[in-house]
């Protein structure tokens, strides 16, 4: 099956979808995202995904025409068009096409609003593989708090661990931990689970915020603090948090082997199991839709 694509009014297949060359999302990188999970046919914490929207959007001073509800109802016609079941909603937001190319924009611009759904396996934990990461000097902009389109150097980390023979990096600003090139990072030790703090230098991931409040309910300790480079060799066990990926434990770090992901007794088998049961049961995903829709 095509994919079904929405591009700004208009629903059309991949090699119908077409943007100007001077787009600001292609020129600039002008532009913010949001990735939503879908668990059979439900949008995950759609709520929470259009709060982030809406800040990011605030955030680079791009306005749009449209109420939430608008994007609500957008993001559910794709699940629905695309015969989805599990998987992910992309959505983009350029500021949209401006010729001749220049740094500053008109107020008067046009966003480029896109979206698609890409089907996804939803894995079992015992079918999910662990990953080997490096330590990488973060340094990205200080505006990691937005979900930006403008993903070079994540790229460049995510490439140059995979060229050294790892699946991913592990960034460290200043001898503490901010997050991973496309996820959160969270990490245990006994049976306390502790992950960053908020601050403008990482992505305040919604499946982070999620999974705090499913584990804090099932009465593990989480804390939100600064942690150390160092702390990572000192952890029994480290998983990385995204909405595309859910969550993904780590077997190595810079070689060094960490994680017990595969006794039946490791916090990220716990957490993954509770995490799983509750985007699975529909009352939630209904729950989350419900009070977005008001
Ligand atoms: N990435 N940090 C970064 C840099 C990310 O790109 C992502 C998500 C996260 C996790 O955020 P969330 O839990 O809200 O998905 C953290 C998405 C999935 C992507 O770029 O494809």
């Amino acid at each position: 099956m095509k994919k079904v694509i929405y591009l700004n009014g208009d629903w059309v297949t991949e090699d119908e979808a077409k943007v100007s060359i001077f787009d600001r999302g292609f020129m600039f990188g002008d532009g913010v995202y949001e990735v939503i999970p879908v668990y059979q046919s439900k949008l995950f914490a759609v709520d929470a995904h259009l709060a982030r929207l809406r800040s990011s959007l605030q955030s680079v001073d791009i306005t749009l025409p449209f109420a939430s509800a608008f994007f609500l109802d957008l993001l559910k016609e794709t699940v629905k068009r695309s015969n989805g079941r599990n998987g992910i909603v992309y959505l983009q937001i350029s500021r949209g096409v401006q010729t001749p190319r220049n740094h500053e924009y008109p107020a008067s611009i046009k966003p480029t609003v896109l979206t698609t759904f890409s089907e996804k396996e939803l894995v079992a934990v015992d079918e999910i593989k662990s990953i080997s990461v490096e330590i990488s000097k973060d340094y990205r902009w200080e505006r990691g708090d937005i979900k930006s389109t403008s993903l070079l150097a994540n790229v460049m980390l995510k490439n140059q661990a995979r060229k050294r023979g790892y699946d991913d990096a592990i960034l460290s600003r200043e001898g503490c931990l901010t997050e991973s090139t496309s996820s959160n990072i969270f990490l245990a030790k006994g049976n306390v689970v502790f992950t960053p703090e908020k601050s403008n230098l990482f992505l305040h991931g919604i499946t982070r915020d999620m999974l705090i409040t499913f584990i804090t309910q099932t009465g593990f300790t989480v804390e939100e603090r600064i942690v150390l480079e160092e702390e990572i060799f000192e952890a029994d066990e480290i998983w990385l948090t995204s909405s595309g990926r859910e969550l993904v434990p780590v077997s190595s770090v810079g070689g060094i082997p960490v994680c017990s992901k595969n006794q039946e007794s490791s916090v990220y088998r716990q957490v993954f199991e509770i995490y799983r049961q509750k985007v699975l049961k529909t009352t939630d995903c209904e729950r989350v839709e419900r009070l977005s829709d008001r």
